[in-house]
């Protein structure tokens, strides 16, 4: 007899969303998200201590509003989980805190989950398995990765990453430097279309040879990303039409910034897939919902034989529900579960699925 599929709660709270997903093996039952955007526009980014209390006051109305929307008591449920890192440290300790008071308070064991990994998890839940050969492309405000899934509860290793700002921030602050308010992404997509993303070349991060290597010798940088140096080059451009007291073309400036980044991120997701031999990919992140990365990824992605997957966008941002996925995975592969004795982990490693 198999056993049933196990009901799971959990907790995400590593940036500005609280999110609390509850989940029935791979099946979606709740996904309520409560964000703090909304008080970080006025500082155009997060500001970690304003998302920590934010997190304080959203966690029991978005718990309760997630037990009422799934049809469940947190007696019903067999485990809890929660985001462990990696994150903002404050905010992920509140989460932390949350979760391990419930574990207390009901005897539920607990699971402290990788965020990344979950990220990836979430895909489970769109269609019920993961295809094996799997990628996996996150970006979003905080986070810009490439991993290669070997096994979603055992085995997931880091490609590439950025080492500087993740793609998402840098249109934040590309936003922000062309007077576009925050979050930049959906702004900067809706204005890119009506420029020409051919009218400035802007510089495409760590894809210099020197960084790149060959196929046979990948060089350090092969698989990662770097958008600081674009962030700075668009600066410079705005600066210089300021100076000849020219209109900045602010289309063109978001439409040529777009194309640089998207090219980058898809270029490298695309070469990592088929040089690891991975025909699978998923996507993750934000920044997912930008019109010009799925369209160019689409593409890559089809000339290249690799399957794209892309979860539905409220599956794509942070949200509790990715927590509860994985951690069900946990549970059914039989991965003990981590108990009320750790801290988060803001620097949390990708192959620490779980502590
Ligand atoms: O995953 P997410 O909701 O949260 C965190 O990173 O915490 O991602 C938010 C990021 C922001 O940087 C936002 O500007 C970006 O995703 N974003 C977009 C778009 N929509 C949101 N970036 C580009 N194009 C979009 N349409
Ligand atoms: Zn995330």
């Amino acid at each position: 007899m198999t056993s049933p599929a196990p009901l799971v709660l959990g907790i995400e709270s590593s940036c500005d969303e609280t999110g609390v997903g509850i989940v029935r093996g791979t099946e979606l039952l709740a996904n309520t998200v409560s964000s703090s955007m909304d008080e970080h526009v006025r500082f155009g980014g997060v500001i970690p201590e304003i998302a920590s209390r934010a997190h304080l006051d959203a966690f029991v109305p978005t718990l309760q509003e997630a037990l009422s929307t799934a049809g469940v008591t947190l007696d019903d449920v067999d485990a809890l989980a929660v985001t462990s890192g990696p994150g903002l440290s404050g905010a992920l300790m509140v989460g932390v805190a949350a979760a391990k008071a419930v574990a207390l308070a009901t005897g539920k064991p607990l699971y402290a989950i990788n965020h990344l990994v979950a990220h990836v998890g979430v895909g489970v839940l769109d269609g019920g398995t993961l295809p094996s050969s799997l990628g996996a492309l996150l970006v979003s405000g905080g986070h810009t990765e490439i991993l290669r899934v070997n096994s979603l509860a055992s085995d997931i290793e880091l490609l590439g990453a950025t080492i500087d700002d993740a793609a998402g921030e840098a249109y934040d602050k590309v936003a922000r430097l062309l007077g576009l308010g925050y979050p930049g992404g959906p702004v900067i997509d809706r204005l890119a279309r009506e420029g020409d993303a051919k009218a400035i070349r802007f510089p495409r991060g760590l894809t210099l040879p020197k960084f790149l290597g060959t196929a046979e010798a990948p060089g350090k940088h092969r698989y990662d990303f770097s958008f600081s140096g674009l962030k700075t080059a668009v600066a410079r451009c705005v600066e210089q039409y300021q100076a000849r007291g020219e209109e900045v073309p602010v289309a063109d400036i978001a439409a040529s910034f777009q194309e640089a980044v998207v090219d980058v991120v898809t270029k490298k997701a695309v070469m990592a897939c088929t040089e690891q031999g991975l025909e699978n990919l998923l996507l993750g992140g934000g920044v997912a919902a930008n019109s010009r990365l799925r369209e160019l990824l689409a593409a890559r992605c089809a000339s290249a034989g690799i399957n794209l997957r892309i979860p539905p966008m409220g599956l794509c941002t942070d949200n509790g529900a990715m927590v509860a996925a994985l951690a069900a995975q946990l549970v059914m592969n039989g991965v003990r579960p981590t108990g009320i004795g750790f801290s988060a982990d803001s620097g949390q490693p990708v192959s620490q699925i779980s502590l």
